[in-house]
């Protein structure tokens, strides 16, 4: 939520900025703005997409080799020009950007409005740049130390950047619950919410950790240090090569497609040392270095939030069948709220394509705090939770730039399984020669999904018949199930169609009743078990009027049969099932939405990273 850039350096700011900010507009996308200091602090801002505020730059002499960016997703205060990053204060010689939620903001506002200030905009951000300017006056502090001394008076999460008129030729930056990155470069420094907003030339990063202080110079000094002004020893990581790459739309028109189409070599990417030649040993590094702990757990609970969380049903579905563990599977939120019943011996599993899901992360916390061993099935390297996970497995599927996640999911079902065929073995569930046929089965996965995608034209011609309805229903049984609540959550998250994914027997029991000549039933039924139980429910259907769109395999006769739209998929074994149904799906919404004219990679009011309760 938000994207903060801030550049500092030997080259124009500018540039620099507003590149970094388009990289970072799937973190949100209703206002955006930047400072530049240059002798004077120059301060553009407005609601809409960076692209509308680049246009704006092009009449303004811009140059200073200093500024701050912000791309903005609200939480206080509507998307307006006022309520758009950065703020400043009347003497408008401090400029701040800020991602997170100040949950203290209304105490502290209070106390700085006694004091005088006045405020512009609705946004919680703004009390921090008063702050800063209320300490420097009271205590003749330099900037890095009033920011130290703000940083403690704040509840909640922030990544902020602060640059000042008064002090030239520096950039402060604080943290704690919001990501924040430093790319390093001869001299150069450019932090982000994101490594993903680098320019190219920037191979050198420091993560910085929650409370950190840094201060960044023109003569190319780099200040860190804890809230209590302690000195740190900066770590800096190699940044690799595919983090470009990944920005890179290509002959795509959206990433979303892009993203959909890439989905064989992620399989591959995932895969790859995980399974030794022979198929013998499927080898998650997490799980056989802690192989002890898996052994003695008698629960695994696994939390996450959205696609993440469906997911996890999948991983539930393939774990409890293969390795018969208990596994439970808890939407974050939920989790860290309820009084949830966690014993030293469980193993909890977050997933999280960002790795910085508020809610995953506090569910995470309070894991650990109540002794459990903490896994981290998440995708962005370096992120929150992967640095505070006990082990963990990435799912390598590179950056997701759509909003709508589609190669994330896939490579987390990925992980799963081969985590479940892995625990199976572990454990004693299954015998070598069936993981060996496991294995063998999921190596397959990419020439599937390869051969899957090859329906796009006739999914789009399914999509032409049914853009227009207002709702749809979607149903699957056993671990098809999850890919309907899937299915249904990528249609109304980028077309804005009611969408609704049940377990088909649950049909029954109050959905169908909704069922009319105007509803299409999208059932997922590409496995063997449940078959004629789907079938069932498809006739029900159809004796409603309802009209059904069904995935099935190559080889299926019944319910095609009674199908009025079908689409075929290469036969696989139940176990493949969730990860080849849940292609059609992804490419039918894409279709769809882009049919009803929206914004397929930006959905309204969606940001990328939820980095806020
Ligand atoms: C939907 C989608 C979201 C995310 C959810 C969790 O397409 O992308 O539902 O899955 O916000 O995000 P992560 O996986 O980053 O924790």
């Amino acid at each position: 939520m938000c994207g903060i850039v801030g550049y500092l350096g030997k080259n124009d700011a500018h540039p620099n900025i507003i590149a970094g900010l388009k990289k970072l507009e799937y973190r949100g996308y209703d206002s955006s703005g930047l400072a530049v200091l240059n002798g004077s602090l120059n301060i553009y801002k407005m609601s809409g997409k960076v692209e509308d505020l680049c246009n704006y730059l092009q009449s303004q002499s811009l140059c200073g080799q200093i500024g701050i960016g912000h791309t903005r997703w609200a939480t206080h205060g509507e998307p307006n020009d006022i309520n758009a990053h950065p703020h400043t204060t009347r003497r408008k010689d401090l400029a701040l950007i800020h991602n997170g939620i100040i949950e203290n903001y209304k105490e502290l506002k209070e106390k700085l409005e006694a004091k005088g200030h006045s405020f512009d905009s609705e946004t919680d951000s703004e009390v921090i740049v008063h702050l800063i300017e209320d300490i420097q006056d009271t205590y003749s502090c330099s900037l890095e130390k009033a920011v130290q001394m703000v940083s403690k008076k704040l509840e909640g999460a922030f990544a902020i950047i602060v640059i000042s008129q008064q002090e030239p030729g520096k950039l402060v930056a604080a943290k704690r619950n919001s990501p924040l990155v430093i790319g390093v470069d001869d001299g150069e420094f450019f932090l982000a919410s994101d490594k993903l907003a680098f320019p190219r030339r920037f191979k050198k990063a420091i993560f910085m950790e929650d409370n950190d202080i840094v201060t960044c110079k023109q003569n190319g000094d780099l200040i860190l240090s804890d809230w209590t002004g302690k000195l740190k020893a900066p770590i800096i990581q190699e940044l690799g090569d595919h983090i470009i790459n990944d920005y890179e739309k290509g002959e795509y028109e959206h990433f979303m497609l892009k993203e959909i189409e890439e989905q064989p070599q992620v399989i591959k990417n995932c895969l790859q040392g995980r399974i030794d030649v022979n198929y013998l040993e499927p080898k998650l590094r997490g799980i056989y270095e802690n192989e002890v702990k898996f052994l003695q757990a008698s629960k695994m609970t696994i939390v996450a939030c959205g696609t993440s969380w469906h997911a996890g049903i999948v991983g539930k579905y393939l774990i409890e069948k293969l390795a018969k563990l208990n596994v439970e599977v808890d939407y974050a939120s939920e989790f860290r709220y309820r009084d949830p019943i966690i014993n030293s011996s469980d193993i909890v599993v977050a997933i999280s394509q960002s790795g910085e899901t508020a809610d995953t992360l506090a569910a995470l916390k309070m894991a650990k705090e109540a002794g459990a061993f903490t896994y981290g099935v998440c995708n962005v390297e370096g992120s929150a939770i992967s640095r505070m996970t006990d082990a963990g497995s990435y799912t390598c599927a590179g950056a997701e730039i759509g909003v709508a996640s589609t190669k994330a999911f896939i490579s987390q079902i990925c992980v799963l399984g081969v985590m479940a065929i892995q625990l199976g073995l572990l454990k004693r569930k299954i015998t070598r020669e069936e993981a060996r046929e496991y294995l063998q089965e999921i190596s397959q996965l990419p020439g599937l999904i390869e051969k899957t995608l090859k329906s796009k034209g006739d999914i789009q011609k399914i999509a032409q018949k049914y853009f227009s309805a207002s709702d749809f229903l979607y149903l699957g049984r056993g671990v098809n199930f999850p890919i309907a609540l899937e299915g249904a959550l990528k249609l109304k998250e980028i077309s804005y169609i009611h969408a609704e994914g049940y377990a088909a027997a649950e049909m029954k029991h109050g959905p169908i009743a909704l069922i009319d000549e105007n509803m299409p039933v999208v059932v997922v039924a590409n496995q063997e078990s449940y078959k004629d139980k789907i079938f069932s429910s498809v006739k029900e259907t159809k004796a409603r009027k309802g009209k059904i769109i069904s995935i099935v395999k190559e080889s299926d006769t019944l319910i095609s049969s009674e199908s009025d739209d079908v689409i075929k998929v290469p036969n696989c074994s139940d176990f493949l099932a969730p990860f080849i149904s849940v292609i059609p799906l992804q490419i039918l919404s894409y279709y769809i939405a882009l049919l009803r004219g929206c914004n397929v990679d930006q959905p309204r009011n969606l940001a990328k990273s939820v980095t806020v309760e």
